[in-house]
This record gives structure tokens, sequence and C-alpha cells, in this order.
């Protein structure tokens, strides 16, 4: 059995259906997925994760209606402002990925003002992938050699260059509401990450479930490309 995964990544997908399903407008799917993103966040923390990515809002996201963007904006605000004391209880020290400038003023303002008050925590790490898309994150990181004056590239330096430098790959990436696709999430760092894809929309995602998640990856063989 493998142990417990390091480092989880979720494509917290589906809470706009999980509203039409309902009747609702998909602004409350968002409402709803936002509550799912507290008890994993919490139940990530307590089985010993040591990093969670959650992908929050992806460069392509900003070709949605701008209502619904606005609305997502307001929603992490909220979110920030409500759990910073709950992280910082439960010593997770909070940080970003992705091109964090393109967001709001005050929302960037509000994510600061978390990673500041959660800077000296010790246990789990939890990483936001904000306005992240994978591809922009290598052309930032190889924009970066080339104004080092870098004459090649090889997988440590643009490795370290990546909004992602100080974190291990994701040893496990879950992405629920039955898409199969990776949307433009951590390409580069998932070459050996073990997949798991479930049906259920993210706003039905328990802590139970991931707890399922993990103990299937558990079972995985990881060959890494080698023989047993
Ligand atoms: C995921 O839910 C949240 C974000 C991408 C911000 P969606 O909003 O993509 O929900 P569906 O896929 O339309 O159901
Ligand atoms: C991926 O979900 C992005 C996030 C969960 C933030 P999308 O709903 O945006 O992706 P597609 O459009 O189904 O690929
Ligand atoms: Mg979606």
């Amino acid at each position: 059995m493998n142990p417990i995964p390091a480092h989880v990544a979720i494509i917290m997908d589906g809470n706009g259906r999980w509203a039409v399903q309902r009747g609702l407008p998909r602004i409350d799917g968002h409402g709803a997925g936002v509550e799912t993103c507290d008890r994993i966040v919490t139940e990530s923390s307590a089985m010993g994760i040591r990093y969670l990515t959650l992908y929050a809002f992806s460069d392509e996201n900003w070709s949605r209606p701008v209502e619904e963007i606005s609305a997502l904006m307001d929603l992490l605000g909220q979110y920030l402002v409500r759990k910073t004391p709950k992280m910082i209880a439960n010593r997770i020290r909070f940080e970003t990925i992705g091109e964090i400038d393109r967001l709001p003023p005050s929302v960037q303002s509000t994510l600061q003002a978390t990673k500041d008050a959660t800077a000296a925590g010790t246990g789990m790490t939890l990483i936001m992938a904000l306005s992240y898309g994978a591809r922009s994150e290598i052309c930032r990181a190889v924009s970066r050699l080339l104004a080092e004056g870098a004459r090649e590239a090889t997988q440590e330096t643009i490795g370290a260059r990546l909004d992602t430098a100080a974190y291990p790959d994701p040893d496990l990436l879950i992405r629920t509401s039955g898409e199969y696709r990776i949307s433009n999430f951590l390409l580069w760092q998932a070459a050996y990450t073990e997949l798991y894809f479930t049906e259920t929309l993210w706003p039905d995602f328990s802590p139970s479930e991931l707890r399922a998640a993990v103990e299937v990856y558990r079972k995985r063989e990881r060959r890494f490309g080698g023989v047993r």
C-alpha cells in the first residue's frame, strides 16, 4: 500500500449543474461549493495530507459572464474572511498559484491578508489555484529563464520557476462531476500523478468520498515507468 498522499489536487467541478438540477441560479451552486471546500479542507488537514491544491478559477473561466465572475470573486473574499481564524486554529498555511494580479484589487488584498495571517502555519498547506492556467504558468517560467539570460532549459530550471516551485508534485488528482479532462490544470506537475474521477458534483463531494479516493490511491501501483 502507498502511504497517504502528501499532495492532493482537486478540480472542483459541477457547481453549476448542481444548481440547475435544483432549479437554482448557478451562483447558488458556487455558494454550496464553498461549503464543500470548507469540509474538504478540514478533512484533508485532519487526515495528515501535507498539501491540498484546489482549482478554484481557471484562466479560461474569465470567459464566463461578468455576473458569474463577480459572484465567484465575492464568494472567494467572503470565504477567506470567514475561514481565516479556522485556518489559523488548524495551523493551515494559505498560499496561491496563478496570476493573482488579474483578480480584483479587493480580493488581492484579502488573499494577502490571509497569507500573512497563516504564514506561520506548520500543518497543511492549502494552495488555491486562482486565475490559473498551466500553459501560461509554463510560459511565465520559460520567460523568466530567458530574462535571466539562460541558454538552455532543464526540468529543474523550469520546475524551479513554476508557481508550484515550493511544493512537491501532486500524488493524487481528483476531478468531480464526471468530466474526464485536465482543463489546463498542473500539466507539468501531473506527469506521474494518480488520477481519480468521480461522477459526484462538487457540492455533494463529502469527506467520506475523499477518504475513499485516498484508499483507491493507496492501492495503486506507482511504477514511474520502471518495473516492479
Ligand atoms: C466549478 O463548477 C467551479 C468553477 C469552475 C469556478 P462549474 O461552474 O464549472 O460547474 P458546471 O461544470 O457548470 O456544472
Ligand atoms: C475547471 O472546470 C476549472 C475549475 C474547476 C476551476 P471548468 O468547468 O471550467 O472546465 P471545463 O470547461 O469543463 O473544461
Ligand atoms: Mg465546470
